[in-house]
């Protein structure tokens, strides 16, 4: 957990993690005069894509926010739809992912959505799970204080159990119980739409990721948009807490 130091040359062109905040699918159909749904369905149409252009980069790990903790306050007839199109499309894509050599995992707390639902993710990843290809996490009834109480949770679990103290507790063991602990950290977080906020997503996991955020609206985000947003983070500096000299490799130890 604590940043690889080792990676801060500017020359570390692609992001090896990539989180995506895929905004913008209401506006999208809105422009057109059509309903939420068609700019839903657009947005899944997108997703497909990017997943495509992602494994065809050679990026390790896409992480898509599909649904937050807080979209269950949407119109219920809008979170139907939602939830139906989850289910089409995980059971419209399984094969082509897995055919793809992606492997598909989703975080967030799965046990409020329909047991159908909840079945069809747990053998979605149980079939993609030897894949060595794309991770592909789909953060759905995702939060992330909802991350940071379920680690902070199960510590205080083992602690109340005796199986550590809490003297022991530090960044570094907090982050092994959060959800994406076993996966390098994001290093370049996309906003679409146009709104400049992070909306309860990766909080913990942000930390040192480079945030690019772009007016495209999701369903007309493609492969040439990632490119530009792969480009905007290989000109970034990052530093890690040094200072650009240390990075540059030119101050005294
Ligand atoms: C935000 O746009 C988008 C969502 C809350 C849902 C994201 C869902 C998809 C992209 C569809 C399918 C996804 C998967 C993983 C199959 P918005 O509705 O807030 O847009 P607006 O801000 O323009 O109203």
């Amino acid at each position: 957990m604590t940043p690889d130091v080792r990676a801060v040359s500017p020359c570390e062109l692609l992001p090896r993690h990539v989180a995506i905040v895929m905004d913008g699918n209401g506006r999208w159909a809105q422009r057109r005069s059509l309903t939420r749904t068609a700019g839903h369905r657009e947005g899944a149409k997108a997703v497909r894509r990017i997943v495509e252009a992602c494994s065809e980069r050679g990026i390790e790990v896409l992480t898509l926010f599909a649904f937050s903790s807080e979209n269950w306050r949407r119109p219920r007839p809008e979170v139907e739809l939602l939830m139906n199109l989850f289910l089409t499309t995980l059971r419209r894509e399984i094969r082509r992912l897995d055919v793809a050599n992606v492997r598909l995992r989703f975080i967030g707390d799965r046990s409020a959505f329909a047991a159908t639902l909840q079945e069809y993710i747990a053998k979605a990843e149980q079939r993609t799970v030897a894949n060595t290809g794309l991770t592909l996490v789909i953060a759905a009834n995702y939060g992330g204080r909802w991350d940071i109480t379920q680690a902070s949770r199960r510590v205080a679990e083992a602690a109340a159990a005796g199986r550590l103290q809490p003297g022991e507790i530090t960044a570094d063991l907090l982050h092994r119980y959060t959800c994406l602990a076993d996966l390098p950290e994001p290093d370049l977080f996309i906003r679409t739409g146009g709104e400049q906020r992070i909306s309860n997503f990766l909080l913990w996991q942000l930390a040192y990721t480079e945030l690019y955020f772009t007016d495209r609206l999701w369903p007309d985000f493609d492969g040439e948009a990632l490119d530009a947003a792969c480009a905007a983070f290989a000109s970034r500096q990052r530093r890690f807490g040094q200072t650009s000299e240390q990075v540059a490799g030119v101050a005294d130890a």
